[in-house]
């Protein structure tokens, strides 16, 4: 087997003076952060080690093992996480001005690449479990009858499995899209673990999607940033190629693409063994927490309603049955056992597990949870709403060059939003920009401002709308 771009790097480098970029000169010895953070090994592109950009040598041999591993025509390191995959994809896949078709609920980057590229968006809107907000998958009924309704459409964007692992039924999902003659990308963010091993759900590559965005470093062993992107056919990765050029950086990191070609090596070796390790810790994991009174864990007894599958390795526990919000949950297993989650909202808390988990770690989490919900008491079951509907007035890439104004809450009934409005969790836009302030926006908005994320700091109780 030949030498990893990690045992390159350590190899080759120690030997030569370097007079090239990054200023500190691989001597790790100035500063003990340098020594930690592996300065020694950093480097962009030099000779010898590849050109992400023209790759033709060790980075090409990392993508092409990539691209068999997952079953991909072509697949892409991404060092700039799956954003800025998704920020090329979906330029790869449209013309300026393009109609798309895409899931309300889509991370921020596919926003942000519909106000780039002057897309024109048509919203799939999806049901919420009742008692956690989560979106269910999105109905492939009510896709087809808005893919009939559009066939103008270039692209369709779906995620799955979302941030809390539901997942929806790709399979039936392309193919629709395809014999209408709508490419697909999915935003598979959180599901680079899945179709590797039966002992996950099937993962997106199966269903010959266009292009498939993975992060690596949300579910597998390898460092933030790191994400891959994966092409169908050859002119979809002539055309990715192309894109990724412009969104990613000119001089990326070798030590994060290391950790890509490392990651990729242990999957292809002990990947299917670490899956099986994985797989009985989360076993474990649910048969010990199977009597929890109060708290329940999303999907543990029957598969919620409306939901075509759920990927096992996220671990949600809702709280609605409880008097606690997810919130001091969070705190709660922060503060009393040490533990720090991946997300908290007002009826739930997403505890995010990874290939590097341990059976430890996961008997950690349960002991923990049996020990808090002994102390709970039955509370009244909450209700959580689903995100309004809400009306395009302009589309988003012309509202945000307009000027705007900071109107309080109290004033912007009607008027039209200046920009995006983003709940975190779920990180999802209630308005995009372009958009017309609703009583039920506002109402949602309130006691949220430490969850928004805008460019007038909600907090201060103002929104930026169009100064028309
Ligand atoms: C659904 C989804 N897509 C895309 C992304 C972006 O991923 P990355 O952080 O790798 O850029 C995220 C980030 O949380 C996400 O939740």
């Amino acid at each position: 087997m030949k030498d990893s771009l990690y045992d390159k790097l350590n190899q080759e480098l120690s030997q030569q003076i370097a007079m090239h970029m990054p200023g500190h000169k691989r001597n790790a010895s100035l500063a003990p952060y340098l020594q930690g953070l592996r300065a020694d090994i950093d480097i962009t592109e030099i000779k010898g080690f590849d050109n992400l950009h023209a790759a033709q040598g060790i980075l090409k041999e990392g993508m092409d093992k990539a691209a068999k591993l997952w079953g991909a025509h072509q697949s892409f390191y991404l060092v700039n996480g799956s954003t800025g995959g998704i920020l090329a994809g979906i330029r790869a896949l449209t013309r300026r001005g393009d109609k798309i078709m895409m899931q309300r609920s889509c991370h921020m980057s596919v926003y942000h690449s519909v106000a780039l590229y002057g897309l024109n968006p048509v919203y799939l809107y999806s049901d919420v479990m009742k008692d956690c907000g989560i979106e269910v998958s999105l109905d492939t009924e009510r896709l087809l009858e808005c893919l009939d309704a559009n066939p103008d459409a270039r692209l369709l964007v779906v995620c799955s499995p979302s941030y809390e692992g539901i997942l929806s039924d790709l399979n039936d999902i392309v193919k629709a899209a395809h014999e209408r003659g709508i490419k697909v990308l999915v935003d598979a963010a959180h599901g680079a673990h899945l179709g590797l091993s039966s002992c996950f759900a099937a993962g997106a590559l199966s269903s010959k999607a266009d292009i498939v965005v993975h992060s690596l470093h949300k579910t597998l062993p390898s460092l933030t940033q790191t994400a891959i992107a994966h092409a169908a056919d050859a002119k979809t990765a002539l055309s990715l190629a192309e894109q990724l050029d412009v969104f990613q950086t000119s001089s990326p990191s070798y030590l994060l693409m290391a950790s890509i070609d490392g990651c990729i090596r242990l999957l292809e070796h002990s990947g299917k063994a670490l899956m099986t390790q994985w797989q009985h810790a989360l076993l474990a994991f649910k048969n010990s927490v199977a009597d929890l009174e109060h708290l329940r864990i999303l999907g543990q007894k029957e598969l919620p309603c409306g939901v075509w599958a759920q990927d096992m390795s996220k671990i949600v526990i809702i709280t609605s049955d409880t008097r606690i919000s997810g919130y001091e949950l969070a705190d709660m297993l922060r503060n009393q056992y040490g533990i720090e989650t991946e997300l908290a909202s007002d009826c739930f808390v997403l505890a995010q597990t990874g290939l590097g988990d341990t059976k430890q770690s996961l008997h950690s989490l349960a002991q923990a949870l049996i020990g808090i919900d002994s102390g709970l008491s039955r509370g009244k079951p909450t209700a959580a709403k689903p995100l309004p509907q809400t009306e395009a007035v302009l589309p988003a890439y012309e509202a945000l060059d307009l000027p705007y104004l900071l109107t309080p809450h109290s004033a912007a009934l009607d008027k039209i939003c200046a920009e995006y409005l983003v709940l975190y969790p779920p990180g999802i836009p209630l308005l995009v920009p372009g958009e017309r302030i609703s009583s039920e926006v506002l109402q949602m908005l309130k006691g949220k401002a430490a969850q928004v994320r805008s460019k007038s700091k909600n907090d201060l109780g103002v929104i930026a709308t169009l100064h028309l």
